[in-house]
């Protein structure tokens, strides 16, 4: 799943009560088809055992550097060289401190050593800890290193106390992890534009033109760009859905507000990809104040928004892909759509087919790029993403 498949990674699991929290980070990149070995601190093991790990992952995991029954003191060498990437979470303040100074003291400090592979690091800790000089100078030292720090966040820890140093969710840090793995993809270097969601046309005060979008199928498709090098903005209508690490997220509400979004970011851009479900009107006039129930019915007078696509027009090195979602004539509306707004692809979607409405976690379509159709079996939506930016990918390198 995702760009994780058949991956060898290296979690390193340090003394933190947020060690729990690497069980279920174990288990989900296991299922994604990582190949994880695990390294535990002495310190982690006074929270976790070593056996969740290898339940979980399905290999063996290691703890002590001088176990002369196990490979392990040389294997550290071994895992060092395989790695593709050393994803420390939760990262305590002490094994920060080692690896940043380079004290090969035990498992994760030697594989931090040895390896070339890029290294992730998750803080979990105290906020008076995580504030003190030593654990930021050596937060500052990894990162001029080149190593990723993901998070703490700010939240309430398991002492009691409110402040930075809760590790990031197990999400964030593989979003964190697949877009280590995403640089110098096929998108390296380039720059996409995603819109999201739906807009809302305000009425009044409280109340909105919207529609179903769930955004699900943008955000797909904006991960899906990042898990392969691009740098991607994702300008997104109202969504309920975690910011995708490592990419640029601008929130706006309105079909005008998107529009803005869009024209100003695809001027440097490679691709963009219409996912958004843009409302076509919106009321003639905004009003100030909530319109109050009356005895006879409401008529409200709505104009056309802005076409966002048609508006960017053609430029030279921009590929623009968009989408059609119908529930009659799908290709006669789509093949129309491409045409008209000057697309090179279009991805054509039955809302009404099963699998395929707002909201759902998959989607069946079909591309049409004035060329050739091609018919997608129902996939999940990350897959019709990939399949997605296969088409880009070839188009911009074009
Ligand atoms: N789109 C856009 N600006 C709009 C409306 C739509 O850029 N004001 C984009 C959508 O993001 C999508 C494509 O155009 O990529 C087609 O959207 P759709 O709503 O299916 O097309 P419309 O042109 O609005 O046609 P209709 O609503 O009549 O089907």
């Amino acid at each position: 799943m995702y760009n994780l498949t058949d991956r060898q990674i290296v979690l390193g699991v340090s003394g933190s009560i947020a060690a729990y929290k690497a069980a279920d980070l174990a288990s989900k990149l296991t299922q994604a088809g990582v190949r994880l070995d695990v390294l535990l601190t002495p310190a982690a093991v006074e929270f976790v055992t070593p056996l969740t790990f290898q339940s979980l992952s399905g290999r063996p995991a290691y703890v002590d550097m001088f176990d002369t029954s196990s490979a392990a003191a040389e294997l550290h060498i071994e895992l060092a060289r395989r790695a593709e990437a050393l994803l420390i979470a939760p990262a305590s303040a002490t094994t920060i401190a080692r690896v940043a100074l380079g004290l090969a003291e035990d498992m994760i400090s030697l594989t931090a050593l040895a390896t070339r592979a890029p290294i992730i690091v998750c803080p979990a800790m105290d906020p008076q800890m995580f504030e003190h000089e030593a654990t930021q100078g050596h937060l500052e030292t990894l990162r001029g290193r080149g190593a990723h720090v993901v998070g703490p966040e700010v939240g309430r820890l398991a002492s009691g106390h409110t402040g930075p140093g809760r590790m990031s969710e197990v999400d964030t840090i593989i979003g964190a992890l697949r877009y280590v793995l995403g640089r110098g993809g096929d998108l390296g270097g380039k720059k996409v534009v995603v819109s999201a969601g739906g807009t809302q046309e305000p009425i009044d005060p409280v109340r909105y033109f919207g529609n179903y979008s769930s955004g699900k199928m943008g955000y797909a498709l904006a991960e899906a760009a990042r898990d392969r090098g691009a740098d991607v903005v994702l300008v997104s209508g109202p969504a309920a859905l975690p910011h995708p690490y490592a990419v640029r997220l601008l929130s706006v509400r309105r079909a005008a507000e998107m529009r803005d979004a869009v024209l100003d970011e695809c001027a440097a851009a490679d691709a963009v990809i219409m996912a958004a479900a843009v409302a076509d009107y919106q009321p003639a006039e905004a009003v100030g104040q909530k319109i109050k129930r009356r005895r006879e019915g409401l008529s409200l007078s709505l104009v056309r928004t802005p076409d966002i696509l048609a508006e960017l027009g053609q430029r030279e090195g921009l590929v623009k892909v968009g989408f059609a979602a119908e529930s009659e004539e799908l290709l006669a509306n789509a093949r129309r759509k491409l045409e008209e707004k000057g697309l090179d692809l279009i991805v054509a979607n039955d809302v009404t087919a099963e699998g395929c409405g707002f909201g759902s976690d998959t989607n069946k379509v079909i591309l049409l790029d004035g060329q050739s159709e091609e018919e997608l079996p129902l996939l999940d939506k990350y897959e019709v993403a990939a399949r997605v930016l296969d088409r880009v990918a070839a188009l911009v390198r074009r």
